[in-house]
């Protein structure tokens, strides 16, 4: 009895599970809940839920990895939604259809090649295939041909020339969700072949040519443990694969609409884990043309973006504010036709640029390749077509060279360059430098011996006058001051910060002015001040206060800015009423001003400086609400005169003071740029980071944000009175930005280099880790508390004098 239960029990069970080598035939079908597996048992077909959707899917998945790992889904955009009794069956067109429980059609294969006994079958590659019964060999159909978001060992990436069809990858929507995203990966169809990521339709990241195993612009894939890769392009097809090296890792490519990025997945059998291999684009200056026509990305250069010799920027201005967009134009003419006089700028080491119009010859030699390239107007560069120069062929660019960076490649770049760039083209072109050379030799011979002797008697009348500065900078005296600012009367001050009361004040001429009073106790001497302030005066962009002049005497130190008629940020962004007038836009463009500022006090100035102060009351604002930090200069005075340093004087303002800053006086560009995330996220929420019973799960808006950061709901943070003007999207990148500069530890923070470029472009940002609490260490290690204690009454208030041990 149990026996024949037991075969009972069998044969219902026959057909729920395909076993090794099994096949599907036209008489099976594979229903909800049984499976398809591949001979090594590698893989799996069957059906399944992506995540925690209620929908389910057609799919192929590794079978003996624990994560769920599905390689390839069928009916993508066609979910199965309301039951489990859908069925998998071979039709009498020899097509694989998937029918709903009430037999309607939700995914279908397309063949029109015809076959008496089809049958499908899984293959141990992960590829599903239907074929004759009889030929195990060509395949009627195959899943192959249409990847979804993963890359498998031995699967094509491209161009089927003969039957048109395009092999790429998309990627799912997100983790639970495999129908289409807008993200994709392919196979360029030019002549000279290149996988391209698009997001949407524009260009996010391309791998630069790639012929045989090699690409100019992937770092580490020619010689690597894992895979080997394979480019072939030919009349019938164009196609990227990869294999294995050794059969028994596994490791696959995947895009990811998420994340944003292309990624090579190993899996470690230890961790039981996916571990990323690489991931492209790899970093800033991988992403698609950062740097404009004719310029180049390298990562290791501040500002990463440089044209090429013999370009300038096309738009100097944008250029400066590290807006690349436009690139870089020729600075000479080009000449054209036969009698070219042009000549060529050998580039080495980097990403070819795009090849969307190129041409190519694969016989050509590198000479003919130039003569080539200077004959036709168009031509902007030529290379060799392989890495051997000798033989390697040639293509020819036309149009503007985009999308360069610095790169391991071995193939050189010849960048056209006009005649007065380079001088090698003709003989008589050299002769001609010659003689200009010589000249111009004997020129510069006599202007120095000039030079020299004036220099010497120059030197002469200084020592004769004593010390005294060559300045522009005017120096007030007080009682120019005194009359300006109505004897500092008390209507007229402005406000007072740490090193001393501001007021506002009229110059006869009427031009206003803001005169800010230095406190006496600052201890510095005359000339160290004035030598300073000098320097300071040096320090101009348009997102600092311009300092205007000065003024010493007796003991007296006064510095005079621009009067900046809407007065600082905080009077905005703290006020119900007044918060009304920042739409997001014009915050946006704060936000940047802000970075930009910060980014040339710390990076782009002959003076590096630590800022250690900024906060809302130090940003001020112009008619047209442009923002400018100010008390910069300050901060050096009377601070070291270091980049990085350790102080037992502490200046700043609790609530936007980094921890290390606070609680140790170590202070760098990275505590500046924990206060600028701190002015981020003030400026987006409109609320002071430190209020006191800000909230009871919160103790600071810096944890608060991180709250609502890890409950995902972080868009709740953003200030009511922008919620008509915002954009969403932009907003939370912002807000992002700002947690990743509150990081706890410095060195996790990034510098104001890669802000600004997160501000502008859209790449892919990390993900912060745990912010630095400022309050909770204090709180709980007691530190400086009766100081704190005191100036939280006045929230703005900078410490100046406060010595923390
Ligand atoms: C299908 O769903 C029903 C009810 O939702 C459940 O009882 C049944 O076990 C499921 N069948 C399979 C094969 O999962
Ligand atoms: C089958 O069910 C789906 C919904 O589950 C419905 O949209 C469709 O019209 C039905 N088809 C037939 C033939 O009943
Ligand atoms: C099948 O292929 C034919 C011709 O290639 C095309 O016209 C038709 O739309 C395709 N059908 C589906 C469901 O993809
Ligand atoms: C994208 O990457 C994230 C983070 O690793 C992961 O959680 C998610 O499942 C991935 N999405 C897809 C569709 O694989
Ligand atoms: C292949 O990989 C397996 C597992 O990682 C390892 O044990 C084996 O030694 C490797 N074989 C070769 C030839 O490297
Ligand atoms: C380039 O040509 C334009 C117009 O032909 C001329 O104005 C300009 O001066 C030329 N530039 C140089 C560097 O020769
Ligand atoms: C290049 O040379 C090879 C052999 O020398 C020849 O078969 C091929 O046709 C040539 N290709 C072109 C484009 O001239
Ligand atoms: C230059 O190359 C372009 C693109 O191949 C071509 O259309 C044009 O005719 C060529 N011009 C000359 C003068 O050869």
């Amino acid at each position: 009895m149990t026996i024949f239960l037991a075969i009972l029990v069998i044969i219902s069970m026959s057909k729920l599970s395909y076993g090794a080598d099994d096949t599907i035939t036209q008489s099976d079908s594979l229903s909800d809940g049984s499976t398809l597996i591949s001979k090594d048992e590698t893989f799996e077909l069957g059906f399944f839920n992506p995540g925690s959707s209620p929908y389910r899917y057609l799919g192929i998945w590794y079978k003996n990895i624990p994560v769920q790992t599905v390689v390839w889904v069928a009916n993508r955009d066609n979910p199965i939604k309301h039951s489990n009794s859908s069925k998998l069956i071979i039709n009498k067109q020899g097509n694989l259809v998937l029918l709903s429980s009430n037999q309607s059609l939700l995914w279908s294969t397309n063949t029109t090649k015809k076959s008496s006994t089809p049958v499908v079958q899984l293959l141990n590659n992960g590829n599903l295939v239907i074929r004759d019964e009889s030929d195990g060999e060509s395949f009627l159909w195959q899943s192959f041909d249409y990847p979804t978001n993963t890359l498998l060992p031995e699967m094509k990436i491209g161009w089927d020339k003969k039957t048109g069809i395009n092999r790429l990858q998309t990627a799912w929507k997100n983790w639970e969700d495999p129908s289409l995203g807008d993200f994709t990966s392919s196979m360029s169809l030019s002549n000279n072949p290149e996988v391209v990521v698009l997001k949407g339709s524009s260009e996010f990241y391309r791998t630069g040519p790639m012929i045989g195993t090699t690409s100019s612009g992937v770092y580490g894939m020619q010689d690597n443990p894992i895979f080997k890769s394979e480019v072939v392009s030919n009349e019938d097809e164009a196609y990227f694969l990869f294999t294995l090296k050794n059969k028994s890792v596994i490791s696959i490519v995947v895009l990811n609409q998420t994340l944003m990025l292309l990624q090579r997945l190993v899996w470690i059998p230890a961790s039981r884990k996916w571990s990323n291999y690489l991931n492209l684009p790899h970093d800033t200056c991988d992403g698609y043309n950062i740097c404009g026509p004719y310029g180049k990305c390298v990562i290791d250069a501040s500002p990463i973006c440089q044209c090429l010799d013999g370009f300038k920027p096309k738009s100097p201005q944008q250029w400066s504010t590290m807006n690349w967009a436009d690139g870089c134009v020729h600075t000479g003419n080009w000449s054209c036709g036969i009698k070219s006089r042009d000549g060529f700028l050998k580039v080495s080491g980097v990403k070819l640029p795009d090849t969307t119009n190129t041409w190519v010859d694969v016989n050509m030699t590198l000479n003919d390749c130039k003569l080539k390239c200077l004959q036709n107007c168009s031509c902007t560069a030529y290379s060799s077509f392989t890495s051997n120069e000798d033989s390697g062929g040639c293509t020819i660019w036309f149009n503007d060279l985009k999308d360069l960076r610095d790169s391991d490649s071995q193939r050189n770049l010849y960048v056209r360059i006009d005649a007065s760039n380079i001088g090698d083209k003709h003989d008589y072109t050299k002769m001609a430098i010659l003689v200009v050379s010589i000249i111009a030799f004997a020129f510069i011979v006599i202007l120095l011996t000039l030079y020299i002797y004036k220099k010497k008697i120059k030197n002469k009348e200084n020592k004769n006058e004593g010390e005294h500065y060559n300045l522009d900078l005017p120096c007030f005296d007080l009682a120019t001051i005194f009359e300006a600012t109505d004897n500092f009367s008390n209507v007229n001050k402005l406000g007072e910060g740490g090193f001393g009361p501001v007021y506002k004040g009229k110059l006869q001429d009427g031009q206003e002015i803001a005169v800010k009073r230095l406190s006496r106790s600052s201890g510095q001497g005359l000339n160290e001040f004035t030598n300073e302030v000098i320097l300071c005066s040096k320090l101009q962009h348009r997102n600092l206060v311009k300092i205007v002049g000065y003024c010493v005497e007796s003991d007296e130190k006064m510095l005079i800015y621009e009067y900046m008629s809407n007065t600082s940020l905080d009077s905005f962004i703290f006020d119900p009423i007044q918060s009304k007038v920042l739409d997001w836009p014009m915050r946006l463009n704060i936000l940047y001003g802000i970075a930009r500022g910060l980014l040339y006090l710390h990076q782009d100035s002959r003076l590096r400086i630590v800022h250690r102060d900024l906060k809302a009351s130090n940003i001020l604002l112009d008619q047209y609400m442009n923002p400018k930090i100010s008390d910069f200069g300050l901060a050096k005075m009377c601070g070291d005169d270091q980049i990085k340093g350790k102080t037992s004087r502490i200046v700043g303002t609790y609530g936007y003071m980094a921890p290390e800053y606070a609680t140790d006086g170590l202070f760098s560009i990275k505590s500046d740029v924990f206060s600028f995330g701190v002015l981020l996220l003030e400026l987006i929420s409109g609320k002071k980071n430190r209020t006191l019973a800000f909230n009871q799960n919160d103790h600071n808006l810096i944890a608060q944000a991180w709250r609502l950061w890890k409950e995902g709901v972080l868009y709740s943070l953003i200030d009511d009175s922008l919620t008509d003007t915002c954009i969403q999207n932009e907003a939370l990148r912002c807000i992002q930005i700002g947690l990743l500069c509150l990081q706890h530890h410095p060195d996790d923070r990034p510098n104001m280099t890669s802000v600004v470029l997160m501000l502008s472009n859209n790449n892919i940002l990390p993900l912060p880790h745990e912010p630095g609490y400022l309050y909770k260490n204090i709180r709980d290690e007691g530190e400086v508390s009766s100081e704190i204690q005191t100036s939280s009454s006045i929230n703005n208030v900078t410490i100046s004098q406060l010595d923390s041990r």
